[in-house]
């Protein structure tokens, strides 16, 4: 299916993927300032939750759509196709995988140890595993936007 974002050569579901990281920061964001300012834990849970789901749903389907149609296809017209589109792959990867296993470990051990109710060791450790967390999500979200840029719009 065609893609959506204007001067963007990528396909529905590569388009859609990039706008929806776009949300996700603003979302965290407010989810991190719910629990420092406003200590309000239950809010964060939620939302970390809700990020967590959709982002889980969001990997599966561009995986599948990846292993069915590929994306060099829509990146051949880049002048970077030789270069830089790899190479900036490979960067954004190396925010990527980490990304999804850090957030895999944050959200089940938080949900674990119960850290929203009872004030448990783990609640240090979360706030070291949170912002790590989203650091490399933001990591993330910039390096796909990176790759995104040289292979579908460059
Ligand atoms: C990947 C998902 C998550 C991320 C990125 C994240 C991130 C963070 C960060 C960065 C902090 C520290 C804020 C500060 O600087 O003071 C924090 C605190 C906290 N988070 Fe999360 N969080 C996540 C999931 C969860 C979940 C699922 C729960 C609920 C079970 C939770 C409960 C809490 C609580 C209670 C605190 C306060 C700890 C304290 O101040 O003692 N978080 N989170």
């Amino acid at each position: 299916m065609e893609g959506f974002l204007p001067m963007s050569r990528a396909s529905f579901t590569l388009d859609f993927i990039a706008l929806a990281m776009a949300a996700v920061i603003p979302v965290m964001l407010f989810s991190l300032y719910q629990v420092r300012q406003r200590r309000d834990y239950q809010l964060h849970k939620r939302l970390q939750i809700l990020l967590g789901l959709v982002l889980g749903i969001a990997i599966l389907v561009f995986e599948l759509d990846m292993r069915l149609y590929g994306w060099r296809q829509y990146a051949e017209a880049s002048p970077y196709y030789t270069t830089l589109v790899i190479p900036s792959l490979i960067f954004h990867l190396f925010f990527a995988i980490p990304t999804l296993f850090l957030w895999i470990y944050t959200i089940t051990m938080a949900l674990w140890q119960h850290i929203d109710t009872e004030n448990g060791k783990y609640r240090f450790q979360h706030k070291f595993f949170g912002r790590l967390s989203a650091y490399a999500m933001i990591g993330t979200t910039l390096s796909g936007w990176l790759f995104f840029w040289l292979a579908f719009m460059a």
